[in-house]
């Protein structure tokens, strides 16, 4: 691999509030599938100040080539000690089906092993796109939470 193909998990800091808002702005479609309005940019600045204050959540900003593809949210020891979560993994629009979304996912499972015994991922709304993804990366359907939220999980051991 070229080291300038390397995909990049950069951390969110307040600064970059308007690159996330220009990517959900481009990738409408999934706001619209969980029956939101696209975020504004008050409500993405809003949501790094509440980041700020919870150590377990990581979220980065996806950087192929130095262009940002995607973003990615999960969240450390929970729902217990040993697991993760993934509340989203969000791919631009524009460059969905290219296989980027396993690649994010196949880089974060290399980083979190050894740390992380099981990893969840929770998909609101519905969104067979997505289960389709997770059962497709190895992750099992665990339960759903009522009729919007399914829990998937995948072994890291
Ligand atoms: N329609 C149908 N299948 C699709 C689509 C699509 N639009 N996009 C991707 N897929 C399938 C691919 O065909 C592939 O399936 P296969 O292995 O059977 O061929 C599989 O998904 C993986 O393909 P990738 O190209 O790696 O997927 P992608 O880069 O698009 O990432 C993701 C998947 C993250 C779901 C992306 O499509 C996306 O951002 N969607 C909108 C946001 C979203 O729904 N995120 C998940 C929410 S749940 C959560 O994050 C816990």
């Amino acid at each position: 691999m070229r080291i300038a193909d390397r995909f990049q998990f950069r951390p969110v800091l307040p600064a970059l509030a308007p690159e996330i808002h220009r990517l959900y702005l481009d990738s409408p479609t999934y706001f619209n599938l969980i029956g939101m309005e696209v975020p504004s940019l008050a409500d993405v600045e809003r949501e790094l100040e509440v980041l700020e204050h919870d150590p377990r959540r990581r979220v980065s900003l996806l950087e192929q080539d130095g262009e940002v593809v995607g973003y990615l949210d999960y969240k450390l020891t929970y729902p217990e000690e040993g697991a993760a979560t993934i509340s989203l993994l969000l791919i631009r629009e524009s460059l969905q089906g290219q296989g980027l979304g396993a690649r994010a996912l196949g880089e974060l499972e290399a980083r979190l092993r050894g740390q992380v015994e099981r990893l969840f991922a929770v998909v609101y709304g519905d969104n067979p796109v997505a289960r389709h993804f997770w059962s497709r990366q190895g992750f099992a359907h665990l339960r759903d939470s009522g009729p919007s939220l399914s829990w998937y999980v995948k072994s890291l051991a």
